[in-house]
């Protein structure tokens, strides 16, 4: 399984570098094919110790250069962050990130070898229209994208499911998932409103490979409850 944790715009370098060295100790029993990656702020982006990764929630498509208020390549390098969220739907719906721009996104990073983790998923008016125009919203959010890539991983997270507390039911993220795996042979994580108290039940449905979990994760202590579980 993989459990990956996605700060947002939470934590503080400082309590970003509590939690990692915290979660360093706390994880040390877990399972050795479980794999663990941290998603902080980018005022966080530094070196550090312990059995995870550490990745990028977002970065330009450039080495460098006048992009005011992005970060590009160079600033990755400088810590070795090889891993990188794209098309996460608070980008898509809050900053207005484009398909195009997304793609853009995942070629660059691509061809510098990044593991990626491409989000995708549906607000609740598609998933209110039923199953077969969830999957034509999801697909279409494969547009551009190289599903092929070796260092890809897909992240499904329902809009409806992100913060509310509210995940999707076992039955809606078995079935997505399986029209997923249709698509791709890439892992394949559930995110939305995951927690201590759901992440057995998600993580025993087929075709999730792990779980991105926000809020739950903010907390070193829950986070490695949910690893550990
Ligand atoms: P929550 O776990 O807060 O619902 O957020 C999910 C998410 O968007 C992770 O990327």
């Amino acid at each position: 399984m993989i459990f990956a944790a996605n700060f947002k715009t939470n934590h503080t370098r400082s309590s970003t570098a509590a939690y990692l060295k915290q979660l360093a100790k706390t994880i040390a029993p877990k399972r050795a094919e479980d794999r663990v990656m941290v998603f902080p702020p980018a005022t966080a982006l530094d070196r550090y110790e312990g059995d995870f990764t550490v990745g990028a929630q977002n970065a330009y498509p450039v080495q460098n250069g006048a992009v005011t208020g992005e970060i590009g390549l160079e600033q990755l390098e400088e810590f070795d962050i090889r891993t990188i969220l794209i098309g996460h739907s608070e980008r898509r719906e809050l900053l207005g990130e484009s398909q195009e721009m997304v793609a853009k996104k995942f070629s660059f990073f691509k061809e510098h070898g990044f593991e990626i983790i491409y989000c995708i998923g549906e607000p609740l008016e598609v998933r209110e229209a039923g199953e077969e125009a969830v999957k034509a919203y999801l697909f279409a959010q494969f547009e551009g994208i190289d599903l092929s890539y070796e260092k890809l991983i897909v992240a499904y997270e329902p809009i409806w499911a992100i913060g509310t507390g509210r995940s999707a039911t076992t039955e809606a993220i078995a079935s997505t998932h399986a029209a997923l795996r249709s698509k791709v042979t890439v892992p394949l994580l559930y995110g939305g409103s995951v927690k201590p108290a759901n992440i057995t039940e998600i993580t025993a449905i087929d075709n999730v490979d792990g779980v991105l979990v926000g809020s739950a994760s903010l907390d070193v202590e829950s986070f490695s409850e949910m690893i550990l579980k």
